[in-house]
């Protein structure tokens, strides 16, 4: 067996849309100096791909769409500002992952077991020294149990929708918070109740609930339970 000082410590912090889980995982990778797993975006790489290969007129079979996310030619690159650069095809693809319908298409093709089983080495794959930050909706559960620190993060769905309008007010553009409310419930009730990995906090995770916190005051939070946790390794 693995000595456990010598493997790479995980912190997983999983969560619900609009939880700020993307935010906070990047500050807190950050501050230890560890790598990131962003797994949503592999999620949404997924559907990016599909859609690239549309001119295929045969349904993939399910084995077909294992090795396609097997195999799917991605690479996420450090790029300018800290920021990372994810490739699809040596393509840039960052902003195209963030559309509706790229969104739509990750959540529709994260309810089947054939993509979750083709992505479930790469994503382990992420888990190098010095140590990884992994988030999502079932790396506490499924893809890192033996993490070190697994945080469960939620908001209430207002709170979480007035977010969402406040990043798509910055991007320049204007929804009704009745649509994004309704949006969030909808991709909600899916992740939280598919067959194969649905959201759920692990047994053993930490719940912040961060309706009333801003990120810093999350972040603080985080690190200093992780901070205690890999100080009990060392
Ligand atoms: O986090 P993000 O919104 O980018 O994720 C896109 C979709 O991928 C989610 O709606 C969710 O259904 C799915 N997902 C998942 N498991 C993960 C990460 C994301 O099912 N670990």
């Amino acid at each position: 067996m693995a000595n456990m000082k010598t493997m790479a410590p995980v912190i997983t912090i999983d969560g619900p849309s609009g939880s700020g889980k993307g935010t906070i995982s990047r500050q807190v990778a950050r501050n230890l100096g560890f790598h990131l797993l962003d797994s949503g975006a592999l999620y949404r790489l997924m559907g990016l791909y599909i859609l690239q290969l549309a001119h295929d007129p045969q349904q993939p079979t399910d084995d077909e769409l294992e090795q396609l996310a097997r195999d799917m030619p991605v690479e996420f690159r450090a790029g300018k500002a800290g920021d990372v650069d994810i490739l699809l095809d040596n393509q840039v693809v960052n902003d195209r992952l963030r559309t509706e319908q790229i969104g739509e298409m990750a959540s529709r093709l994260a309810a089947m077991p054939a993509v979750r089983r083709g992505l479930l080495q790469r994503q382990r794959d992420f888990c190098r020294l010095p140590g990884l930050v992994a988030d999502g909706r079932d790396m506490g559960t499924v893809v890192f149990p033996d993490a070190i620190l697994k945080i469960y993060l939620d908001a209430s769905q207002e709170a979480r929708a007035e977010r969402r309008r406040k990043q798509l007010i910055e991007k320049g553009e204007n929804v009704s918070i009745a649509i994004l409310l309704q949006d969030l419930r909808r991709r909600d009730q899916r992740d939280r109740n598919r067959k194969h990995a649905p959201l759920m906090p692990a047994d053993d995770a930490v719940n912040i609930d961060s309706t009333e916190l801003d990120i810093d005051q999350v972040v603080t939070i985080v690190m200093d339970i992780a901070t205690e946790r890999l100080s009990m390794r060392a």
